[in-house]
């Protein structure tokens, strides 16, 4: 297994990404600090460039509010010219691609830690959003890992989030799935007003 450190930092971008999902995003926004929250969590368990990683959590469905649920269309030309506007290195474009595995897979491999936490964590990140939306308060500070490894098991709640791709964390980061579950839920709860849960 390689496990290749991220190369180019581009944590710089960080106050032009708040930027961004500020002027692009909606639905999606709660979601993308979210998952640049266990971004960052996530950097500091590797050793990689804690805003950077963030960057990339908050950045990676940046143009999906844009879309009307094209997923043909995600991650393509409209991510494109939004990154081209702060001027983002072909890199952060590169780890963004990287989440979308079933058609970026080919040119744009999970082979740094960054793109292997993105890819593992992103799938997660929503599903604690549903899990938290569930509880009778609809706050974050209820939820415990055990309450969302068990509404994983559930095959008919949210059915649409991709398990195998959450729970590949063990092969590819060689992280037991209820690590990864309570680095995101710890770092959810830190910026549980951002994200109104
Ligand atoms: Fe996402």
């Amino acid at each position: 297994m390689t496990t290749l450190l991220q190369h180019a930092d581009y944590g710089h971008l960080l106050p032009a990404a708040h930027g961004l999902l500020e002027e692009h995003t909606d639905q999606t926004t709660a979601h993308l600090i979210a998952t640049g929250a266990a971004m960052e969590a996530l950097a500091k368990k590797f050793g990689g460039d804690t805003q950077t990683w963030k960057v990339a959590g908050m950045l990676h469905d940046l143009d999906w509010d844009s879309l009307d649920k094209d997923y043909e269309a995600h991650c393509g030309g409209k991510l494109e010219e939004l990154l081209q506007t702060i001027e983002a290195p072909a890199e952060l474009l590169g780890d963004i691609r990287a989440h979308y595995q079933s058609k970026y897979g080919v040119e744009y491999p999970l082979d740094t830690e960054l793109r292997k936490c993105l890819y593992c964590v992103d799938e997660l990140t929503g599903f604690i959003i549903a899990v938290t939306l569930v509880r009778p308060s609809k706050k974050i500070a209820d939820v415990e890992v055990r309450s969302v490894k068990k509404k994983l098991k559930d095959k008919g709640f949210a059915a649409q989030v991709d398990r195998e791709q959450i729970g590949s964390c063990k092969e590819l980061l060689d992280m037991e799935l209820e690590e990864l579950i309570e680095i995101a839920l710890d770092a959810m709860k830190s910026v549980a007003d951002d994200i109104n849960l």
